[in-house]
């Protein structure tokens, strides 16, 4: 009896450490879409990077995440005559990286 509940918590903890792993793995990661997209060639972020927008070390202390996922996505929507081009061909995922990104 107590055997078999064992064999049951095994299994439930490998199967938890198996949904940790592929979540990890599944997100892309933040600071290389920062880079391949250029963002960095415009913002400046932890002390390098272009200076064309805002420096966005803590923008995530002025800005909410809705806020920013916005930003990137339709950047014209806070300002019609914004220079930043839109990151609309970003995944959800992909904007989510970005901000946890920020926010490091
Ligand atoms: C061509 C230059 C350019 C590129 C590339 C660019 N931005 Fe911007 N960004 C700007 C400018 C200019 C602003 C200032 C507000 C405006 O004009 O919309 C801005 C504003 C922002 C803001 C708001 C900052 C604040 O303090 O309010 C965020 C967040 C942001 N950009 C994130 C990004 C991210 C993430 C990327 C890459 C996916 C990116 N930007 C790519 C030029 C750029």
């Amino acid at each position: 009896m107590s055997n078999r509940r064992n064999l049951f918590i095994i299994a439930g903890l490998a199967l938890a450490g198996l949904a940790v792993v592929v979540l990890f793995f599944d997100l892309p990661e933040g600071s290389e879409i920062f880079k391949r997209e250029g963002c960095i060639s415009c913002h400046s972020f932890k002390g390098s990077g272009g200076s064309a927008g805002p420096e966005l070390t803590s923008v995530t202390s002025r800005r909410t995440d809705p806020w920013i996922r916005r930003q990137i996505t339709d950047p014209k929507s806070h300002n019609p005559s914004s220079a930043m081009p839109s990151f609309r061909h970003l995944s959800r995922k992909e904007v989510t990286a970005l901000i946890r990104y920020l926010k490091s």
